[in-house]
């Protein structure tokens, strides 16, 4: 199933975020979930992930994991582990950083930017984002599956 959701501002995008944390949070899993989320450069995959975070009652500063590659939150319910793989040229890369021990904690989603980089060593997603630019520049369209 997709939904396809069209924002024309940030706080669009974000509450999108939003809602797929609280249908997360519906699942009332404990099993580890898997989030990509693809687009191009400054499409909005921080800002929805930046919503993600409000959706799970995290309030704090979420900042880009660009060149961190990785930025851990722990939520009230969950651990978050917020990926951006822009910089990855081989997927082995994620291997030695452990990629698999993230992958299966229970009770954490992992956000993934460009996955694709990635794929190689990757699960397939429980929940797949594609944000891409509409005409106009604030406008953005999000497919999620
Ligand atoms: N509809 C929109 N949705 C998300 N971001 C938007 C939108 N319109 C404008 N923006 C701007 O686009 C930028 C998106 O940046 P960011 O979320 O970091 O992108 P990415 O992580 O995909 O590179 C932000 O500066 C944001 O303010
Ligand atoms: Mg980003």
């Amino acid at each position: 199933m997709t939904k396809i959701i069209e924002t024309s501002n940030e706080n669009e995008t974000m509450a999108a975020g939003e809602d797929l944390a609280i249908e997360i949070l519906n699942l009332k899993s404990d099993k580890s979930v898997v989030v990509f989320l693809e687009g191009e450069l400054g499409a909005g995959k921080t800002t929805f992930t930046k919503g993600m975070l409000k959706g799970f009652d995290y309030n704090e500063l979420v900042k880009s994991p660009t060149y961190n590659l990785v930025e851990i939150h722990q939520t009230k319910t969950h651990r978050i582990f917020h990926f951006d793989l822009y910089r990855i040229s081989e997927p082995i890369e994620l291997e030695e950083i452990g990629i698999d021990e993230y992958l299966n904690e229970l009770k954490s989603v992992t956000i993934i930017e460009w996955p694709k980089n990635g794929e190689a060593v990757l699960p397939s997603p429980d929940f797949h984002v594609h944000i891409s630019y509409k005409a106009s520049n604030s406008k953005r369209e999000l497919q999620i599956s």
